[in-house]
């Protein structure tokens, strides 16, 4: 997709001269975060990532960016990356964080505090070195919304059960908070993007994520596993839209703002989602309604009905996005289709694979 980025005046503090730091700058959003931020000319990038949910490899990455040559990289956690004494950075892209479904299980109990420490950390540095802080939280702080409709203005919702992936909303709320505090009590230069379900090439199934999932089952020739009735309702956006809604936060974001990112044109149930999967890719495969836990475990919870309402980001940041459901699933099919088998075996994540394993013995034993 290609972007024009018209919008408003000041203040721009993401330009030419800038020198950027990307913290979980390897992982999907990261990726084409780096793609926009090469194509704007920006002077300096510098990636902080600990690979430890990157779905493609470095190097994969790497062959896929247009240009490499301002771009340089620290493989460790960000606690480690800032006490080594890093450089003067004018704007830090703050996403490295446990993220998913099923990602944060094997975090639970401690998703909070890394989410909280690295956003503190962040902010110190950010208020030592004079740099200006873009927080990329979740769209599931607000608990579920007004039937599903979540605003900049409604009141979050805290639901009665205690579960892994409240501990994520929670941790990112809780650094939300705390940077709007820092912002309005020591001048914290801060905007937040509240990103929804987004979607696009490099996702993987790893952390949860439906779209490959299901692309990879399509191609397969195994059944499309929708979780519970399949009526569960989802906007998603187009990754090229959402980063280019990180860019603008950067550019023109109000200190102490939090901004949803998600494309409300774009709303439909997962079962929907499965059918216009079906039909993309000629697949054979049939839906099939399953028990998340069943995959992952008791402790695997799914999110309400959540969908954007984006109006601060459109009519302040200028934000237009436009990537469409049929969009965000050819470009997501075709870099799939084109992966070497080992970067599909990423993208499809390691729960397809063994199911894979599973239907072909299961296969070789009727033979
Ligand atoms: N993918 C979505 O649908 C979605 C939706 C809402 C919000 N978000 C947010 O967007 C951000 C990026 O998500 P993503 O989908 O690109 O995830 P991702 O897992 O693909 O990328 C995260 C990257 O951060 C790195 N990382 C994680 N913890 C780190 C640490 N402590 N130090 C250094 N590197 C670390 C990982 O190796 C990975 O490369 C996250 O903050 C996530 O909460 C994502």
């Amino acid at each position: 997709m290609t972007k024009t980025l018209e919008r408003p005046s000041e203040p721009n503090r993401l330009g030419p001269e800038s020198r950027v730091l990307v913290t979980g700058g390897f992982g999907f959003l990261g990726g084409h975060l780096l793609e926009q931020l090469i194509d704007e000319g920006v002077a300096q990038i510098h990636v902080v990532d600990d690979l430890s949910t990157n779905p493609v490899s470095v190097e994969v990455l790497l062959d896929d960016l247009p240009d490499n040559s301002v771009l340089t990289y620290d493989i460790t956690t960000i606690a480690n990356y800032l006490k080594s004494g890093p450089d003067d950075f004018d704007v830090i892209l703050h996403l490295a964080s446990v993220v998913g479904p099923a990602g944060v299980l094997e975090h639970g109990g401690r998703i909070i505090s890394s989410i909280v420490d690295d956003t503190y950390a962040l902010a110190d540095y950010s208020l030592e070195r004079g740099s200006r802080l873009v927080d990329v939280s979740t769209s599931e702080i607000y608990g579920g919304g007004r039937d599903g409709l979540c605003s900049e203005d409604d009141s979050k919702i805290v639901p009665a059960e205690t579960s892994y992936r409240l501990e994520y909303a929670v941790g990112k709320l809780a650094a939300e908070t705390a940077l709007i505090n820092l912002n309005t009590r020591v001048d914290l230069d801060v905007t937040i993007v509240r990103p929804f379900n987004i979607a696009g090439p490099r996702q993987s199934g790893a952390g949860g994520f439906v779209l490959p999932r299901f692309l990879a089952q399509a191609r397969l020739g195994l059944p499309l596993t929708v979780f519970g009735d399949g009526e569960a309702r989802r906007a998603f956006s187009h990754v090229s839209d959402l980063c280019d809604g990180i860019i603008r936060a950067a550019k023109f974001g109000e200190g102490g703002v939090a901004y949803n990112l998600g494309n409300h044109e774009n709303v439909l149930t997962v079962g929907d989602l499965a059918d216009r999967v079906l039909a993309l890719t000629g697949s054979r495969s049939e839906k099939q309604f399953i028990d998340p836990r069943t995959i992952y475990g008791p402790d695997f919870t799914e999110a309400n009905d959540k969908f954007p309402a984006a109006g601060r980001a459109i009519s302040e940041l200028g934000w237009k996005p436009q990537g469409g459901v049929d969009e965000i699933l050819r470009d997501t099919w075709d870099y799939m289709v084109a992966a070497s088998p080992e970067t599909f075996a990423n993208l499809a994540g390691p729960k397809l694979m063994e199911q894979l394993v599973e239907s072909q013995t299961q296969e070789a034993i009727s033979r």
